[in-house]
């Protein structure tokens, strides 16, 4: 932190580290798609008009004009992107995502507009896309830089002539209508048909605005049909081309969408087929702390399905040695012949392990985080315990060399997953016998992490915590197997 910096509050360290960040991000990304963008309007150019007339001297203003437009509105896209990134730890992806989508469906705009009619612009091809793999605020902006350079390529553009500006206006604010009603009426989490139909309907409107602003211009013959038609049949184009368009970017951009995160907790996933062949006990507990993680994510408002699959995911670190996490062991305990500064090394190491394994397996980038922060900075109680009973001064060990590494959690879902571990783990090593003990243990464990600051980095609530419990407490279902208890060895 530069020496300035010490003076200023804490909200206004934020603030400026906020917008450092944004220019950093913002020079990363900016260069490839001034470029990109170049090479679009000259494409742009190339489809709407005389292509060398565009670069007489005469016209070289003009085209002037419409490069500096089109850079400026792809700068504030991103910039735009920046700022709706669902996730604010991975706002470059989430910049470079809307840019691609936006060159994708300006480059279909163009070709349509030039092939079929200026009426079929697919400007909700690049909305629906956006809706399903970043967020509606990204979605929108991008429909709207579309819709507007759109504009600005048809005006310059000498293929349409003067009397033809009511139409181009009129069919990029219909298509336009049809992108923000896919905002407005799609949801990213609906399964593949509704999806599809919610798509088609919301196209619809944008349909009737072409209609109501054809009657409006006076064109009451064949061209009022033919025009409804083509704009509707762009935006059921959008739809058809959807599903291969999002398969692709979801792996170039490894995004966790709901249709990836249903991939991912198939347990036919090679990563997970080896948990449960080398590691069956973390398996199964995995599994509990899938369903555990999934109802409380329901519960607080936050995606369920990205829950479970990080949940599902969260311990794979412990595959370099399952046999020294109690829930793999039967009867040898290798720990028995450590000492615990090893036995707590080889605890704590699952957690960096997991990160290495889930980056090899390009697991999404919110997932990897979980396997990292699922513990945050707690102390591996039981081998501190153990190593205070070795040694006779207590004053020799310090707790902080029997914690994880951390971070702390950073996510709401990240704080899920550690509270249903926790709670996961220690119902299966001593499970109370009465549903008091019970409700009583649950509390207890939570608030442990909370006073340990293991919340601190997260937006959880308190009303947050509140129904993780009570959500808990009703779906923690009855222990499985047999886990190796550290409270029953201890005594
Ligand atoms: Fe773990
Ligand atoms: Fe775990």
């Amino acid at each position: 932190m530069k020496k300035k910096d010490e003076y200023l509050t804490t909200a206004a360290k934020v603030k400026l580290a906020n917008r450092r960040k944004l220019i950093v991000d913002f020079l990363k990304v900016y260069p490839g798609c001034f470029l990109v963008m170049g090479m679009l309007t000259l494409f742009a150019i190339f489809m709407t008009g005389d292509f060398m007339a565009a670069f007489t001297p005469e016209r070289a203003a003009a085209t002037t004009g419409v490069f500096v437009i089109n850079e400026v509105l792809v700068g504030f896209l991103i910039m735009s992107a920046h700022f709706s990134a669902e996730d604010q730890r991975f706002p470059i992806r989430n910049m470079l995502l809307a840019f691609v989508m936006f060159a994708l469906a300006f480059i279909a705009c163009l070709t349509t507009s030039k092939f079929l009619s200026i009426f079929a612009l697919p400007i909700c091809f690049a909305a629906l896309v956006l809706t399903e793999l970043s967020n509606n605020r990204t979605s929108s902006m991008t429909a709207l830089a579309l819709a507007a350079m759109l504009l600005v390529a048809f005006i310059h553009g000498e293929n349409y002539p003067d009397n033809m500006l009511p139409e181009v206006i009129l069919s990029v604010v219909g298509n336009f209508t049809a992108a923000l009603a896919v905002n407005m009426l799609v949801d990213k989490h609906l399964a593949r048909l509704p999806f599809m139909f919610a798509a088609f309907g919301a196209s619809a409107l944008g349909m009737l605005v072409v209609l109501a602003g054809t009657l409006a211009i006076g064109d009451i013959g064949i061209d009022l049909l033919y025009n409804v038609l083509w704009s509707y049949g762009a935006s059921v184009g959008a739809v058809f081309v959807f599903m291969p368009v999002v398969a692709i970017l979801e792996g170039v951009f490894n995004i966790a969408d709901d249709f990836r995160l249903n991939e991912l907790t198939n347990l036919n996933q090679p990563l997970l087929k080896r948990l449960a062949s080398e590691a069956p006990g973390t398996f199964n507990h995995s599994l509990v702390v899938g369903n555990l993680s999934e109802a409380c994510a329901g519960a607080i408002g936050e995606n369920p399905h990205m829950a479970r699959a990080a949940a599902y995911y969260h311990d794979i670190g412990k595959l370099k040695a399952p046999v020294y996490f109690s829930e793999n062991q039967s009867t040898y305990n290798p720990h028995d012949e450590l000492i615990p500064e090893v036995s707590v090394s080889m605890i704590t190491s699952h957690t960096v392990f997991g990160e290495i394994l889930a980056k090899q397996y390009r697991l999404p980038p919110e997932i990897v985080a979980v396997c990292r922060e699922h513990h945050g900075t707690s102390p591996v109680g039981y081998f501190y315990r153990k190593a205070l009973n070795l040694k006779e001064e207590e004053g020799d060990l310090s707790v902080a060399d029997y914690t994880y590494p951390g971070p702390k959690p950073q996510t709401k879902i990240a704080a899920i997953v550690m509270i249903a571990d926790t709670v996961e783990a220690a119902c299966r090593a001593y499970m109370p016998d009465t549903k008091e003990g019970f409700v009583e243990r649950v509390n207890k464990l939570v608030d442990e992490k909370l006073q340990l600051g293991q919340f601190d980095e997260c937006p959880i609530t308190m009303h947050d915590l509140s129904v993780i419990k009570t959500t808990i407490i009703e779906t923690l279902p009855q222990v499985q197997h047999g886990r190796v208890s550290y409270e029953k060895k201890k005594a």
